[in-house]
């Protein structure tokens, strides 16, 4: 079977978001652009899911309008195996349904389980932030900042994107969090630290990397800004946005998230329990989550080398990055696992030709990019989290993906259609795909990049 055909046979009409541009679609008024649900750019304003921008994120809109539409309700479970920041549990949570999620990479795992700790007491939480915030002034004080050697405690990395007077207020305001319980609270005020790392930099701290040597425009905010009092403000926000969802419904649903691995068996989900599963996987496009939180990890003291960060972080995901591969870990005459071969023939079909041709073309660019072996390893690694996620969903009910396809070298590689015909393979009934927007259009002037036009889209798998 070719691609063609394979596309041809399962693109079926797409109908699970079919409004267009802003078009009101509930009685709550909420609007959505169709082109910004894979993307952060709604979350990024809203209650909780703006307590760390992370770009890899999707829209809490999609999530929404998914639970709208499949008519899950209090009582019933979601699960999300890709669960990043959390925002499938925030939202079900807010709704009043139950969610399990899994999060592979510990740092945001760490994010996603500060974001759904709802439940402070707010007298008690608007006095330990002026605690803090109280103490941090005093350390301040206290201190020559002059004296407080940045060199020594941070990696080079951190040191190059602030002032020395900044990044010693920043110190201060680590060292007065690390002395406090360690309990809820703590978290919450460690994340919302960690919030204003980027935007309070001296340097571009952009997505996904950083770039020291680039300087951010200055702005009379940047230039005037003090520290404390944007960590203050920050605090005092976070604790609105818990204000804001505590109101309104007093149902609130129960997240499970756990820190491992949706490769494998989820002891705590038992087989046929969830409603739904809607995530995002990695997209098979060289995204390397580990660098994305290197300023941060390297903030908090959690990591202060790219070793670090790859045995924390890195070793931990599914396979979506060539900075994850060591070739000399592989065998090279056989990329694809017996299991994909074995269910999936079809797809390993059309894998091995495009795999074989990325092993030659690698060889003949500069980068020399194991592009080959990651997109094995990208379907090795989905079949299995696919399977466990077929497992815990009941009868009848619906997996929702949003993610991209992919053209390592100029290979297109559809992504949507071989994880569909992965599911089929796996049991699924059925599934279908709703393009989203076309993407890739920021990297159009480089002329190392290929010119296969990429997209976003929604894949929906049933199950009978
Ligand atoms: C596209 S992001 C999901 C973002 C999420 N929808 C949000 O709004 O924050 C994919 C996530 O999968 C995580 N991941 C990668 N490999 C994983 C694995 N084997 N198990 C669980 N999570 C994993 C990555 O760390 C990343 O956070």
């Amino acid at each position: 079977m070719n691609h063609k055909q394979i596309s041809l046979n399962n693109q079926l009409t797409l109908n699970l978001f079919p409004y267009s541009s802003l078009e009101v679609f509930n009685n709550q008024n909420i609007k959505f652009d169709r082109a910004d649900l894979g993307t952060f750019k709604d979350s990024l304003r809203a209650p909780i899911h703006r307590w760390f921008t992370y770009p890899a994120g999707f829209s809490f809109k999609a999530v929404e309008e998914a639970l709208r539409i499949y008519n899950i309700r209090p009582g019933m479970i979601v699960y999300d195996p890709f669960a990043g920041t959390g925002t499938t549990n925030v939202v079900a949570k807010r709704k009043g349904i139950s969610s399990f999620g899994v999060e592979a990479h510990p740092f945001i795992q760490f994010v996603a389980q500060t974001k759904l700790f709802w439940e402070f007491d707010f007298s008690t939480l608007s006095s330990e932030i002026d605690k803090l915030i109280s103490q941090i002034e005093n350390s301040i004080s206290d201190a020559n900042l002059l004296d407080i050697c940045v060199s020594k405690i941070f990696p080079e990395l951190v040191c190059k994107c602030y002032s020395h007077q900044k990044l010693a207020q920043l110190y201060l305001c680590r060292e007065a969090i690390a002395a406090l319980p360690v309990n809820p609270f703590q978290n919450f005020a460690r994340l919302g630290l960690t919030n204003l790392l980027r935007s309070i930099a001296d340097v571009a701290t952009g997505w996904p990397y950083i770039a020291p040597q680039k300087a951010r425009k200055i702005t009379k905010t940047t230039q005037s800004l003090n520290v404390v009092e944007a960590y203050r403000i920050q605090l005092y926000k976070m604790r609105d946005d818990l204000y804001q969802v505590q109101t309104g419904s007093s149902i609130r649903g129960n997240a499970v998230l756990i820190s491992g691995d949706s490769r494998q068996k989820q002891n705590l989900i038992d087989d046929e329990t969830v409603d739904l599963a809607f995530t995002s996987p990695p997209y098979l496009n060289n995204y390397d989550y580990a660098d994305r939180t290197r300023l941060e990890m390297y903030f908090w003291g959690e990591a202060s080398s790219w070793g670090d960060i790859t045995r924390k972080v890195r070793d931990r995901l599914m396979m979506s990055a060539t900075t994850q591969i060591n070739r000399s870990d592989y065998n090279l005459e056989k990329l694809l696992s017996d299991d994909l071969c074995q269910i999936a023939p079809e797809v390993a079909a059309e894998l091995q030709p495009k795999i074989a041709e990325l092993s030659k073309l690698r060889l003949l660019k500069g980068g020399k990019k194991s592009y080959d072996i990651m997109v094995a390893g990208y379907f090795n690694d989905m079949l299995r989290v696919m399977r466990e996620t077929y497992r815990v969903l009941r009868p009848s009910s619906t997996f929702i993906m949003i993610l991209g396809d992919s053209a390592p070298y100029g290979i297109y590689i559809p992504t949507d259609v071989y994880l569909g015909e992965i599911g089929r393979a796996i049991g699924f009934a059925s599934y279908k795909i709703e393009n989203l927007r076309i993407r890739g259009g920021k990297w159009k002037d480089n002329p190392q990049r290929h010119d296969v036009a990429l997209k976003e889209c929604i894949v929906t798998l049933s199950k009978n």
